[in-house]
């Protein structure tokens, strides 16, 4: 083959491909390399031909037409993409051909928290992929439909755990990608509520020279006997800046010598993962501020995080 004729190719091929999903195609069948792939046409016209984008396709040993289906044999790459389905000229269905790569991908691929166990909040899901453009997530224990990245790169999931029951099931959540030049996988993420829980950050609610008062966030379950949280505080000493850390619950006395602080928590009963830390807050500063207030020269709010 000539270089013009190869150059030619390649762009008929560009071309060809310019049909490429960048959202998820509402009929897919998948197709793995080497394998058979059978497209059905769902139609009650008794004559069908078929379209793989905008050729058509001839009856041959690797493209078999058997009533109204399509049997792809000896599945190769450049096989993907969008099939239509045509009756007396006109257009009765499709399916788009996407590469499976699925026996690629591990579930280490989908990453999720929870703020709490209470039903009305959401598991918070990450999923990514290098190469893959599009993706989605859905929670196939509760049956609940596929969700969509949101804005701010988390999947939003729904579940019906119980808080006050031992969790019986796994969840299990799906994920499916799509990447621009046709290809495919899933993964599935099962787990227990109770695995992923993550607090949200908590609230310090009073601090002076050497006492600190914390409380759970506010997505955090109630009753709190019934859900107690640690925390763990963080500070640098003002002499020396030495960073020290230590446990507590709701309460504690601190050293002196703090010059600033931060808090965080978790489940004490799971021992879940740590919530992410609050701002470092300056333990001499809000003390000024505060004498500042009562002596009415500031009102607004100190705790500012
Ligand atoms: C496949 O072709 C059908 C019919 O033209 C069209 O409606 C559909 O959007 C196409 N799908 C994709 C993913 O291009
Ligand atoms: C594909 O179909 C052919 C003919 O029906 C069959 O012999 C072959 O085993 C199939 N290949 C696979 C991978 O299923
Ligand atoms: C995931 O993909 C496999 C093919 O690799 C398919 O058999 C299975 O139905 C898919 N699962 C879901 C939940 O879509
Ligand atoms: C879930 O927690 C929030 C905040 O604590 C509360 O307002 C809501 O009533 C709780 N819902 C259930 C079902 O426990
Ligand atoms: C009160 O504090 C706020 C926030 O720290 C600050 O923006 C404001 O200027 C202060 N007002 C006075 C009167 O000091």
């Amino acid at each position: 083959m000539g270089t013009v004729m190869r150059i030619v190719c390649f762009l008929l091929f560009c071309i060809t491909r310019v049909s490429a999903v960048d959202t998820f195609p509402e009929k897919i069948a998948l197709g793995r390399i080497a394998g058979n792939v059978t497209l059905r046409c769902d139609t009650a016209k008794q004559h069908v031909t078929w379209k793989h984008d905008s050729e058509d396709i001839e009856p041959s040993e690797l493209a078999e037409l058997k009533d109204k289906q399509l049997i792809l044999h000896d599945f190769q790459e450049d096989q993907m993409g969008n099939y239509t389905c045509w009756s007396e000229g006109e257009l009765v269905d499709y399916t788009y051909i996407l590469l499976d790569e699925s026996w690629k991908f591990t579930d280490s691929i989908i990453s999720c928290t929870a703020e709490t166990f209470n039903c009305t909040f959401k598991i918070c899901c990450r999923m990514d992929q290098a190469g893959f453009s599009v993706f989605r997530l859905r929670n196939q224990r509760d049956d609940s439909s596929w969700v969509q990245r949101s804005e701010d790169g988390f999947f939003y999931l729904t579940h019906s755990t119980n808080p006050y029951a031992e969790e019986a099931e796994r969840l299990a959540v799906i994920g499916e990608a799509v990447s621009s030049s046709d290809r495919y996988f899933n993964i599935s993420h099962n787990f227990y509520l109770r695995d992923i829980i993550k607090p949200a950050i908590p609230q310090i609610k009073h601090m002076s020279k050497n006492k600190v008062t914390v409380r759970p966030p506010a997505s955090w379950a109630k009753p709190e006997s019934y859900y107690p949280l640690e925390h763990e505080i963080q500070y640098r000493k003002r002499d020396d800046g030495m960073v020290m850390s230590f446990k507590f619950d709701d309460n504690m006395k601190v050293p002196d010598g703090m010059s600033d602080l931060r808090v965080r928590s978790r489940d004490s009963l799971l021992l879940s993962q740590w919530s992410d830390w609050t701002p470092w807050q300056n333990v001499r500063k809000r003390r000024k501020k505060k004498q500042r207030q009562r002596m009415g020269q500031n009102k607004s709010d100190v705790f500012q995080q």
